[in-house]
């Protein structure tokens, strides 16, 4: 498979082929998506709630973000990375908001980054684009915004949220976005944005028409020990898996079973005779 860039994601909507991406944190489970050949990897802020375990995205910093990115980048040979900006990373000034993207380019090696909103963010991302860093919208529920929205809630579903949410998709391909995530609106305001806007959607929760899908690894895999969205599907229930694998390895080391001599190394009798003296 050739390098994803951000030209195959325009390409992907004009020849409509869907677009696949999925999150990872880290070295070796990088490997095994990129090597499965997912289109795109995102370090996404999601791993405040996966890897970290806390209840929200909020309390993930700019150096979380930037120490992923590393590990994703050190596993990943052909998909295009794109590095989420957490939370009050990119609000304070347009400054900040390029410093910051910068990071995880410079130093994270990301190929892109994401930041949630829409017309509330455009200056960010004009600034960031300007400075040559491909950008990726983030509109609809945004989990940054959980205490704006009361809850982790689906939104557009009434007439004045849904034109909010055709405003920010509109704002962020005129601010120089490349590609537009989607998140938990109806599958149908996900169409007719997808249709409307030139560059590709990319959908969670968002129904089937969007040019390409994104799921969280531990949802897609089934090791999130937290409740999935409704939207997710697990295509691996791996939780029960890796419980198995473990308390068989406990219970073969209390009964001796494990290790075996083929997992042992070995010295020179004479040596063991002399030692013992
Ligand atoms: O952080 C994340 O994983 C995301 C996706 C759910 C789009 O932003
Ligand atoms: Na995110």
């Amino acid at each position: 498979k050739s390098k994803f860039t951000v030209s195959s994601f325009l390409k992907a909507k004009a020849s409509n082929e869907k677009i696949t991406m999925l999150t990872a944190y880290d070295y070796s489970m990088a490997k095994i998506v990129d090597g499965a050949g997912i289109d795109a990897i995102l370090v996404g802020d999601s791993l405040g709630m996966v890897v970290q375990g806390y209840e929200s995205t909020l309390e993930v910093t700019m150096d979380d973000m930037v120490y992923h990115c590393k590990a994703v980048s050190r596993g990943t040979e052909t998909a295009l990375i794109v590095g989420d900006m957490p939370f009050l990373s990119y609000h304070i000034s347009d400054e900040e908001a390029v410093r910051n993207a910068g990071r995880l380019i410079q130093e994270g090696k990301a190929h892109a980054v994401k930041l949630e909103g829409g017309v509330d963010v455009v200056d960010k991302v004009r600034a960031i684009v300007k400075a040559q860093i491909p950008v990726m919208g983030h509109i609809g529920l945004t989990p940054q915004s959980v205490n704006v929205f009361g809850g982790f809630k689906v939104q557009g579903k009434d007439k004045a949220q849904a034109m909010a949410v055709i405003e920010d998709a509109v704002a962020l391909e005129k601010a120089g976005a490349f590609a537009i995530v989607l998140e938990g609106i109806p599958e149908k305001l996900a169409k007719l944005i997808t249709e409307n806007v030139s560059i590709p959607t990319i959908g969670i929760g968002a129904g089937r028409y969007c040019d390409g899908q994104v799921l969280v690894i531990h949802d897609l895999l089934g090791m999130y020990s937290g409740q999935s969205p409704k939207f997710s599907k697990g295509y691996a229930a791996l939780n029960e898996t890796i419980k198995t694998a473990i308390e068989n390895y406990v219970s073969e080391v209390k009964e001796l079973k494990f290790p075996e001599e083929k997992h042992t190394f070995t010295i020179d009798d004479k040596i063991i005779a002399e030692l013992s003296k």
